[in-house]
């Protein structure tokens, strides 16, 4: 049966990615191949997709297979799998996400409820449990200052949501353009500041007089330096990406305050702590489904459109999620 795919051939910009009609793909043991209802596309496949000139983290080979936050239905399940999983919603984070079919691996799917609309749903895939991940990493404790980096962003978004529900006390979130600082105060920041301007850490010094108690930053080079020293004694900067590609180095003697630093990843948290990993998946889909917590859809695009997706990221443009449609 055949299907629409989309991938590169090339490193460069948002054009190389092309789409191609292809034969849906068999699910090999322990996958499951899925009808894809919604994708959700994540800042880092930009990267990816511009090569090796993107930084030493985002190194990908060629043929580029986009990955992708998907939802959908399970149509076909591999060896080993059970087949009472054929019909059901899910989401998952999968490799050649960009396609009608995905392939994805039948240990990480996350049961999707039919109350939930597409853009929640693919948040649990990936960016859903790194925001809820990274604040527990920061042991967010009640009353807690915490200082959200790019809180426009996809994951950066649901941080500033679920910090409040977790009971941080004041959410400052950074981002660029003051259509994102509305945004930004619009998905719960008491504070949003645009961490462009050279006096952005002053800014934050303002509203967290005593310092910060935890800093999410995933975008690294100075502005994770100049988040090391807003840190209060005893505050936890979380990072989980550099969206600069600047890896930045931390002067030990930044720490010696009574400041810690944790690093985060969401493969390596998944196997560390397999069970905690999916019963916080499970909690996230209960907080999607009472409307505690909300994805706000910048742009739905055909899947015909990766393109034009990417280049929104790309061009900084979006406030939280953007999804490809294959209907
Ligand atoms: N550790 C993990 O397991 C894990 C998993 C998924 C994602 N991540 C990381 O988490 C971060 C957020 O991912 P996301 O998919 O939700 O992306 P996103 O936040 O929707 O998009 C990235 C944002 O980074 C900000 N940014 C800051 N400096 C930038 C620069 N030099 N170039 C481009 N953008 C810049 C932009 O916001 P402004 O325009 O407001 O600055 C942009 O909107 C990314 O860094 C990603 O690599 C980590």
């Amino acid at each position: 049966m055949a299907m629409r795919r989309v991938r590169y051939y090339e490193y460069g910009g948002p054009e190389v990615l092309t789409v191609e009609d292809v034969d849906q793909p068999v699910p090999r043991a322990g996958q499951v191949l899925l009808r894809a209802e919604a994708i959700g596309v994540n800042f880092v496949d930009t990267r990816f997709r511009r090569g090796p000139g993107s930084g030493s983290i985002f190194q990908r080979p060629l043929p580029g297979r986009p990955t992708g936050d998907v939802v959908g239905t399970v149509a076909r399940t591999g060896p080993g799998v059970d087949p009472q999983l054929v019909g059901r919603r899910v989401a998952a984070l999968a490799e050649d996400a960009y396609a009608d079919y995905v392939v994805a691996d039948a240990s990480w799917l996350a049961a999707v409820s039919d109350h939930l609309d597409s853009g929640d749903a693919t948040m649990l895939a990936m960016s859903g449990p790194v925001a809820l991940r990274i604040l527990r990493a920061a042991r967010l404790s009640s009353g807690d200052t915490v200082l959200v980096h790019a809180a426009a962003g996809g994951i950066g978004h649901l941080a500033v949501q679920l910090a409040k529900l977790f009971g941080a006390g004041t959410v400052i979130g950074t981002a660029r353009s003051s259509r994102k600082l509305d945004f930004v105060r619009s998905v719960g920041a008491d504070v949003a500041i645009d961490y462009t301007q050279a006096d952005w850490p002053d800014q934050v010094r303002a509203a967290a007089p005593d310092g910060v108690d935890v800093v999410l930053d995933a975008v690294g080079g100075p502005v994770l330096r100049s988040s090391l020293d807003l840190l209060a004694p005893f505050g936890r900067a979380v990072v989980y990406g550099a969206a600069t590609g600047e890896l930045e180095q931390i002067p030990v003697a930044k720490l010696f305050a009574l400041r810690s630093v944790t690093g985060f990843n969401l493969t390596a948290w998944r196997r560390a702590d397999p069970d905690q990993a999916r019963r916080e998946t499970a909690e996230l889909a209960d907080l999607f489904e009472a409307g505690q917590l909300r994805t706000t859809v910048h742009a739905s695009l055909p899947l015909t459109q990766a393109a034009a997706a990417h280049e929104l990221i790309e061009t900084r443009s979006h406030t939280g999620r953007i999804l490809l449609i294959p209907a």
